[in-house]
């Protein structure tokens, strides 16, 4: 808290330490000599924010990073748990997908901005922002687009790019440009989707340039899963160091960092520990934070198979040890981002259990990869965040 020199003279008065007649300025004939002021007196240090369950993240991370949440916008205006939720406790929101083209427009020439427009309206009603995803994403792009020449399909592009990044310019803090355009495959660099297959790599240079462009207050991220391992990684790093060399108007690096509770932490800060070391002063935003309660073999979130049996459709479903484990994971994790200065944003994608996109996703099990509960209670994980003191 601030005092000022009338809050201070307030303060005197009220001790009896000045006359009334010093503040208001009226005066006898012979006015004593005055009395030496004491010094002021030392205002109380601020409070420290309340932590624990009654604690909110963005008071928290307040002076960390943006800390947010995927939502869809249905969930944030009706009303209901989420929306206090996402009130009380973000500073950012993510579209979990109607920012995406095939939500804003599925056909050429055609946009329907309503559930994003509305998201907008939440968040800056709320003093929060709005973190764009994604203007382009090969499993969201609708058909037209990749079809034609290269010069067509460029048109394509930054008509789009225009119109949607135009829109929302001045407004959106940073976008995600490109999403998933890394292999998997250790023989490619590039992912081998409808883009790459139509028109090279190229397509990435301009969807940057076009977003550039269309909103130069946006920061411009490429944005991607299992940077928290050394392959994908190095792939990945291939690809920025390109866009860099070549002048690629690129800000940052998004990581999803969809996680199984198993993984060691060192490992997923070793993500933003690398691209820190390209020197190159990119922000790092962790864009989609879940931790699964399983533990599953790569192929299940490849292919779907061989994933962990579901542990039951009840929080208490759960071994005790398995939040425990998780809890403590989002501990690491978050005290290792606190202590990254290039981490400037970090997005849990959801804000209850129950709506997680795992829940659906690589399989139908239910999961519990979030930091409130199905009826929206802060977890362990969340006081293992929020407390320093709370004991997992
Ligand atoms: C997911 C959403 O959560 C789902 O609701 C949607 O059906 C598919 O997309 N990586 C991303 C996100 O970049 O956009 C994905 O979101 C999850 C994986």
């Amino acid at each position: 808290m601030q005092y000022t020199a009338r809050d201070r003279l307030r303060f005197l008065a009220a001790l009896g330490a000045l006359p009334l007649s010093a503040c208001a300025g009226g005066g006898g004939s012979t006015p004593a000599a005055p009395a030496p002021l004491p010094a002021p007196p030392v205002p109380p240090p601020p409070p420290p924010p309340p932590t624990g369950s009654t604690a909110t993240l963005k008071q928290v991370f307040a002076t960390e990073f943006e800390i947010g949440a995927a939502v869809q916008t249905a969930q944030v205006t009706g009303g209901g748990v989420d929306q206090s939720l996402a009130e009380a406790h973000f500073s950012s929101f993510t579209s979990e997908f109607e920012m995406k083209a095939d939500i804003i427009s599925p056909t050429q020439g055609t946009y329907n901005f309503d559930p994003a427009d509305a998201l907008r309206t939440f968040a800056q009603a709320n003093g929060a922002k709005v973190r764009g995803h994604a203007l382009l994403w090969y499993r969201t792009t609708p058909g037209y687009f990749t079809v034609g020449t290269a010069s067509d399909i460029r048109d394509k592009l930054e008509t789009y790019i225009g119109e949607v990044a135009g829109r929302y310019a001045g407004d959106i803090y940073a976008w995600d440009v490109v999403n998933e355009v890394v292999s998997d495959s250790g023989t490619d660099t590039y992912r081998q989707d409808d883009w790459f297959q139509a028109v090279g790599q190229d397509y990435i240079d301009w969807a940057f340039t076009a977003a550039r462009a269309a909103d130069p207050s946006a920061k411009l991220f490429i944005n991607d899963y299992s940077t928290e391992f050394a392959g994908k990684r190095g792939r990945l790093i291939t690809v920025i160091r390109d866009l860099l060399d070549r002048g690629i108007p690129l800000d940052g690096v998004g990581h999803q960092f969809h996680l199984s509770r198993g993984i060691d932490p060192n490992q997923v800060l070793a993500a933003i520990d690398e691209i820190d070391a390209l020197g190159a002063g990119l922000e790092q935003h962790v864009t989609e934070l879940d931790i699964s309660v399983y533990n599953d073999p790569p192929e299940c979130f490849a292919s779907g198979v061989n994933c962990q049996t579901g542990y039951g459709t009840a929080p208490s479903d759960v071994p005790d040890r398995v939040y425990q484990e998780q809890a403590q994971l989002y501990r690491d994790l978050f005290d290792g981002f606190k202590a990254r200065d290039s981490v400037t944003s970090v997005s849990l994608w959801g804000i209850r259990d129950s709506q997680s996109w795992l829940n659906n996703y690589p399989v139908s099990r239910s999961n519990y990869p979030l930091l409130f509960d199905p009826d929206g209670d802060p977890k362990s994980a969340f006081l293992a965040i929020t407390d320093p003191d709370y004991v997992i």
